[in-house]
Parts: C-alpha cells; sequence; structure tokens
C-alpha cells in the first residue's frame, strides 16, 4: 500500500466508524431473529427429505460422491437414479469380477456383498432425480 493509500484508508476510518458500529448492531439483532425462522423453516421442510434419506440402504450414498444424484450435474459419470436395478446389479458383478473395463468401479464392486448390491441397485431404481 503507497503512503498515500494508506493515509486516505485512515482518514477514512473515523468517517466510517459509526456506520461500522451501526451495521454490526443490526447484524447483532437481526442474526438471532433470522437464524431462528431459517431453523423453523429448516425443521418443517427437511423432516420428508430426511425420511427418504433414511431408507437408502447402506452403501448407496457413497455412490453419488461420483454418481451425481441431480440430473442438474453435468458430469461423465453416467447417473444411478432411474436406472433398471437388474442394469446396476450386472455392472457391477462385471466390473467385481473384471469382465468390465473400469478405473475405479472394480474396487468399489468388490467392496459390497450380492444383497448390498441388490439393495443399492433397486434403491436407485427407484429414485427420481
Ligand atoms: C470414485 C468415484 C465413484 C464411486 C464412489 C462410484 N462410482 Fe460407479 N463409476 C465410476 C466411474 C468412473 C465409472 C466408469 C467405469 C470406471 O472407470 O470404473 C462408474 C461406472 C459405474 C456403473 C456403470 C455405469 C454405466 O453407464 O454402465 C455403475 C452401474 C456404477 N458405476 C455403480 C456404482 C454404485 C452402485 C456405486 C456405489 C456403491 C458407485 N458406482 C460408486 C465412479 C464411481
Amino acid at each position: 500500500m503507497s503512503a498515500r493509500l494508506y493515509d486516505e484508508y485512515h482518514a477514512a476510518i473515523p468517517a466510517n466508524a459509526g456506520t461500522y458500529q451501526s451495521v454490526c448492531d443490526a447484524v447483532e439483532r437481526w442474526v438471532p431473529a433470522f437464524a431462528g425462522t431459517a431453523l423453523f423453516f429448516f425443521a418443517a421442510t427437511t423432516e420428508p427429505i430426511s425420511a427418504t434419506a433414511a431408507e437408502a440402504p447402506p452403501g448407496a450414498s457413497s455412490c453419488s460422491g461420483c454418481h451425481a444424484a441431480s440430473a442438474a450435474v453435468r458430469t461423465p459419470v453416467t447417473r444411478l437414479a432411474g436406472r433398471p436395478a437388474a442394469e446396476i446389479v450386472a455392472a457391477l458383478q462385471a466390473f467385481r469380477a473384471g469382465q468390465r473395463p473400469a478405473t475405479v468401479m472394480d474396487r468399489i464392486a468388490k467392496g459390497f456383498s450380492e444383497p448390498e448390491i441388490a439393495a443399492i441397485a433397486a434403491w436407485y431404481a427407484a429414485q427420481k432425480d
């Protein structure tokens, strides 16, 4: 910072100090009020969502880190939601057996048992978006 800018900066502080103070006061007054309201809406709107999430079988949420859950996300990794369960199961079995070329899915597929794969595939097949 040049000496001139430095002087201007400091000269500006007393003039603005009152503004900063009143902004801080306003924030202190409004933030708790807003947080209370936001919490209310959060609690009110997330109830049905968490009920759906609770139904996801173990391991299903790990897939969505790479396989986007939302169609709005542009990604080269295919989406799983709405894919037929049999297709997902067949793909995972082929990955696990090394019959299908993979960069990561061969290793991931090896981490799940048949019933786990079936449950995850059925859950994704039932997801809309
Ligand atoms: C680390 C990122 C990552 C995770 C986590 C991941 N996948 Fe994948 N998945 C990929 C990639 C990348 C491919 C393409 C094949 C490859 O390169 O391994 C793929 C391919 C697939 C395919 C074949 C898709 C097609 O179009 O035929 C299926 C099915 C699949 N994954 C299911 C799953 C399931 C189920 C899970 C969770 C248990 C999962 N994936 C977790 C990255 C991931």
